[in-house]
């Protein structure tokens, strides 16, 4: 399917890494080694604390600020909690919601990934949907009725425009942090059946402008082969992203891959 009807996007998640100090260090060297061309959007979603100093050093730059999680509630005894108004407040851009380890760790539901995600839209910030099957329902055969089962209830109740304007990344669990990538083939399957499920749920035209991401040990060497699949959009990555250089080497392939178009 035609890419030109959506915007490419390389997100790091820097999941529990990085100190408000180490911030402004990484983005001058990402900003170094970062392609001048402008072939895709980036954002880094650090963790609350970071997001400040990060904000302070991508200010001007192409950089965009993203946090890995929102509360589903407004304002209030929520403690622990920090909501989609203090990260609008501080020029959020994006918010990653429902990532395997908050669903593995926090028992979030796909519920409360859907309340997150149509909060975040009404303030106006693009959520970044996960999504992605454990190795033991990859092997037992059952990757896409679950994807299918996540992805139409993580946008329940939303409109068609609301449904384009949101980001979905395909993570496959066994592929997080391990080393091991789904082949590009594999990453490809999913992110097609994804942007089938939206076209049935929803319609053709939306199906075609939403951005798809692959994410699960995406880095320099392999970036290329899973940006030049058609449903895939973009990554979302994590180990890489804490290496300005790799990072860099990550973004600079989409510029190659819209290149090859
Ligand atoms: P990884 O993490 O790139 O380190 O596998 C990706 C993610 O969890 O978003």
């Amino acid at each position: 399917m035609n890419k030109k009807y959506r915007k490419a996007l390389i997100a790091g998640n820097w999941k529990m890494n990085m100190l408000p100090s180490e911030a402004k260090g990484f983005v001058e060297a990402l900003k170094a080694e970062m392609p001048k061309q402008k072939s895709c959007d980036v954002a880094i979603c650090a963790p609350f604390v970071v997001m400040p100093a990060l904000m302070k050093a991508t200010g001007g730059s192409r950089i965009a600020l993203g946090a890995q999680d929102v509360s589903a509630h407004d304002k209030g005894a929520y403690t622990g909690e920090v909501s989609i108004a203090q990260l609008k407040d501080i020029g959020t851009k994006y918010v990653i919601i429902g990532h395997s380890e908050r669903r593995q760790y926090h028992g979030e539901t796909d519920e409360l990934v859907n309340a997150k995600s149509l909060k975040t839209l009404d303030a106006g910030i693009t959520p970044i949907i996960c999504v992605g099957e454990s190795l033991d329902q990859r092997e037992r055969g059952l990757t896409l009725p679950h994807i299918e089962y996540q992805v139409r209830a993580a946008l329940t109740a939303m409109s068609e425009e609301q449904v384009r304007r949101c980001v979905i990344a395909y993570e496959p669990i066994w592929a997080i942090g391990t080393g091991k990538t789904a082949t590009a083939d594999q990453a490809e399957e999913v992110c097609e059946y994804i942007r089938g499920v939206i076209r049935k749920a929803f319609s053709a035209r939306t199906a075609r402008s939403t951005t798809i991401l692959y994410g699960g040990s995406m880095n320099a060497g392999n970036a290329m082969e899973l940006l030049g699949k058609a449903d895939i959009d973009g990554g979302l990555i994590g180990g890489a992203s804490l290496k300005p250089t790799d990072f860099a080497k990550i973004i600079a392939a989409t510029a190659q891959e819209s290149a090859h178009e």
